[in-house]
């Protein structure tokens, strides 16, 4: 258990990717924080973890509100006393083509998927420098390199997060932290449930391995890029799949 005595942040992470990185986290020994928007859904995942005799806190913020996270950030402070790991998986999907993309979607990709990165990177940074460590996952995605239909908003708000993350890694090596980024291909969990069937078929014949990935797939990439294994790696974007793009 590499994790014992480390407290960690999963933005989203009541259910689907952000969920199985938690109870992940929380099996190496880390006191994880279960952030989303309900407080409600949070906790349900939180008192999963402890069902498993894991530590979890649930704890409600809208990352795209940088008040929210700063209160959110303090909480944990002063709860669990440092941070070790942040993770920045919350995101959200408002598809649609170019010509009938509205601002409002526009708006509301970029600041929750690209700006609550911002923020809580941010705010979470302000105490690992002071601690000389840390470690910070953001979760992008396969469309930030190959593009894709109807995703204009959500894929240059990924393309977004590659270059932020190679930004901070520089700012803050020489504190000792560590920024990776994780791109998924395509991964089974409600973001993707709403996808229509023959798209899923004709998605799956682009995997090389032939089969759609499943949240701990992610989970795993994420576990070691926080582990002592990986403290040689920053400013990285890991490719979770299955070869459908290689870069
Ligand atoms: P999901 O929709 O199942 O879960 C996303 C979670 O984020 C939800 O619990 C939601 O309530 C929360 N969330 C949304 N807005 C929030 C906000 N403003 N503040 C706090 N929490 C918020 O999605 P999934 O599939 O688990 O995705 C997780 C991450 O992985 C996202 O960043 C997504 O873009 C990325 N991803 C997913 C892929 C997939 O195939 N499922 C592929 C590539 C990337």
């Amino acid at each position: 258990m590499f994790l014992e005595e480390k407290t960690a942040i999963v933005t989203g992470a009541s259910r689907g990717i952000g969920k199985a990185i938690a109870v992940a986290l929380a099996r190496e020994g880390a006191t994880v924080v279960i952030n989303d928007l309900s407080q409600e859904a949070a906790e349900a995942a939180a008192a999963e973890i402890r069902a498993n005799n894991g530590r979890a806190i649930a704890m409600a913020a809208d990352v795209a509100d940088s008040a929210q996270v700063e209160t959110m950030v303090t909480r944990v402070m002063e709860e669990c006393g440092r941070i070790d790991i942040l993770v920045n998986n919350a995101g959200i999907t408002r598809d649609t083509l170019l010509l009938r993309m509205k601002e409002e979607d526009w708006d509301a990709v970029l600041n929750v998927n690209l700006k609550g990165v911002f923020n809580c990177t941010k705010a979470v940074s302000r105490f690992m420098i002071k601690q000389r460590s840390g470690v910070i996952v953001n979760i992008a995605s396969v469309v930030a390199v190959m593009g894709n239909i109807g995703q204009a908003n959500y894929a240059a708000a990924k393309a977004g997060i590659l270059g932020f993350t190679k930004a901070v890694a520089r700012e803050l090596a020489s504190r000792g932290i560590r920024v990776n980024a994780v791109a998924p291909g395509y991964i089974q969990t409600d973001m993707t449930e709403k996808i229509p069937e023959e798209i899923k078929a004709k998605l799956i014949e682009s995997i090389p391995l032939g089969f759609i990935g499943q949240p701990e797939d992610v989970a795993e990439a994420v576990l070691f890029l926080v582990s002592p294994a990986a403290r040689y790696i920053t400013g990285q974007t890991l490719h979770v799949n299955g070869g459908m793009v290689m870069v």
